[in-house]
């Protein structure tokens, strides 16, 4: 069953150039259409800029659309009301990749892990303790930090925390925006451990953004790969790694040390274009090592290789 159903989604931002107070569109999010699934953890990979936060932040009813439709659990998020909008926002959870950011300075762990019940809750102090001890002791801390100050933990322990935030509401669905990113590599595999604990004891459907391919191999069931505001492949996390289809896949992980030898003369080469003036045809050809020149006027159709693993481009494109 699917939690989360995005379809044809556009964001679009309004950017100042500076000159004259004059803005352009900036074009982040291009057609998206996502189902995630109960209980999965769906990963979006892709170049920085190619606009992973600005989908997770559509999802979360933060920022404004220009086209499409979000629905989660059979309801679309802009015709809720505000009783559906209210229980939306508790199901609902994100975590960020600066732990030191996402906490407030100045409140206890105890205060910062208490305000989501307070605000959205009618629950006894009592039953408040409770929760906050219960969703502490799984993320693997205990009341002893409830009196300290978030200057008073290691990077690890602050995303234990804010994951410990995110949870205290019983939320379905947490996106993780590049949740191991900002912390030492020993520490990453600690939360990434976490967070598969979290999906497979308390059944959590989690969109993971990262820059990562190990963290997605070991993480994911599936993998949707963005690029320039749209998905150009997405398939199971092992048809992905073993079998990937579009060229820009293919030199992703090519970008992943050793991955796979055979990949080598697929190099990413130049910069990612800018959103602000979308390339025509298909947005990869300006980039693409197997360009033919259908792909610089048309947009390539998805393909559907099999029924779990489905690709944009002009390859694939006749083939049954
Ligand atoms: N508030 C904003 N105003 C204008 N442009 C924005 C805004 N937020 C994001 N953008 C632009 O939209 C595009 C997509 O940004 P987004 O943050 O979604 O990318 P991302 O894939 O999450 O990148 P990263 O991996 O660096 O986090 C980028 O070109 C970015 O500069
Ligand atoms: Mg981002």
């Amino acid at each position: 069953m699917s939690l989360i159903n995005v379809k044809n989604l556009y964001v679009e931002y309004l950017a100042d150039k500076g000159i004259l107070g004059k803005k352009t569109s900036v074009h982040a999010v291009n057609g998206v259409t996502l189902e995630i699934k109960q209980g999965e953890i769906i990963a979006v990979a892709g170049e920085s800029g190619c606009g992973k936060s600005t989908l997770a932040k559509a999802i979360m009813k933060l920022e404004k659309i220009k086209h499409g439709e979000i629905s989660f659990d059979g309801k679309n998020i802009h015709s809720m009301n505000k009783k559906e909008l209210k229980e939306f926002r508790k199901k609902v959870q994100m975590i960020f990749q600066n732990p030191y950011s996402s906490l407030d300075p100045k409140m206890k762990i105890i205060d910062t892990l208490k305000e989501p019940l307070v605000i959205n809750t009618k629950l006894s102090n009592q039953e408040i303790t409770q929760i906050i001890q219960e969703k502490l002791e799984m993320v693997g801390l205990d009341k002893s930090c409830l009196e300290l100050y978030p200057h008073e933990f290691s990077g690890g322990q602050r995303q234990r925390i804010a994951i410990a935030r995110a949870l205290v509401l019983n939320p379905d669905f947490i996106i993780a925006d590049e949740p191991v990113s900002a912390l030492d590599v020993s520490i990453q595999a600690q939360i990434i451990n976490l967070i598969k604990e979290l999906k497979e004891k308390c059944n959590i459907t989690f969109l993971l953004i990262t820059h990562d391919m190990s963290v997605i191999k070991y993480l994911a069931d599936r993998v949707a790969v963005m690029y320039l505001g749209e998905i150009v492949e997405l398939g199971n996390t092992l048809s992905i790694f073993n079998n990937p289809k579009h060229p820009y896949t293919k030199a992703l992980l090519n970008a992943v040390p050793n991955f796979n030898k055979k990949l080598q003369a697929n190099m990413l080469k130049g910069e990612l274009p800018s959103p602000e003036n979308l390339p025509s045809g298909c947005k990869f050809h300006t980039r693409c090592p197997n360009f033919m020149p259908i792909c610089e006027c048309n947009i390539p159709p998805v393909t559907a290789l099999t029924e779990r693993h489905n690709v944009k481009c002009f390859l694939y494109s006749n083939k049954e």
